[in-house]
């Protein structure tokens, strides 16, 4: 049986945590899917094509990992593509409420659907999107927290501002 696995989240912007998480993934499973959550009732720093875009840059080293956007409910996305397991990344013990919520959530909706969890390097336990996004919007140096690819989509996207 091939193993494959989901890896979503919002991606606004991907950040070098993503990447950890997408590379240590990309080790344990056959496959991995990167599923930007599209969400139409928020506006995102970047747009849902920036972020498959630039996330398609970023994981190209990765031969068996690619990138694709849903809309709904997570695991029925897992179901449309016969996947079993869903990956996220956990960073300091900020993140376990949520992340146990969502794994419950998830469960509860499709219990054949399991949630993996990969710790990244330690040098990213601060990093979180929406840092990411301050920093670049106040004017702060982002670029050794997000990968080439993304450092170029968020200097676009800042000019055009
Ligand atoms: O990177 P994020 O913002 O933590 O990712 C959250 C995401 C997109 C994975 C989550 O919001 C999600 O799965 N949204 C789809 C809607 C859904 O399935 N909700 C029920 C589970 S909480």
């Amino acid at each position: 049986m091939r193993r494959l696995a989901i890896y979503p989240g919002s991606f606004d912007p991907p950040t070098l945590g993503h990447l950890d998480v997408a590379e240590r993934a990309a080790q344990l499973f056959d496959e991995v899917i990167v599923a930007v959550g599209v969400n139409s009732a928020k506006s995102p720093f970047l747009t849902d094509e920036e972020r498959v875009d630039c996330l398609k840059e970023c994981v190209k080293h990765l031969p068996n990992v690619s990138v694709d956007s849903f809309s709904g409910l997570l695991v029925d996305y897992v179901r449309s593509k016969s996947a079993r397991s869903v990956v996220r990344g956990l960073r300091a013990t900020a993140d376990f409420e949520y992340e146990f919520q969502m794994a419950m959530v998830n469960r509860r909706l499709a219990s054949e659907v399991e949630t993996v969890f990969f710790m990244t390097k330690w040098e990213y336990n601060y990093l979180t999107s929406s840092i990411v996004r301050e920093v670049a919007t106040l004017g702060g140096d982002f670029e050794t927290l997000v990968p080439g690819p993304v450092a170029e989509v968020i200097h676009r996207t800042l000019r055009k501002r």
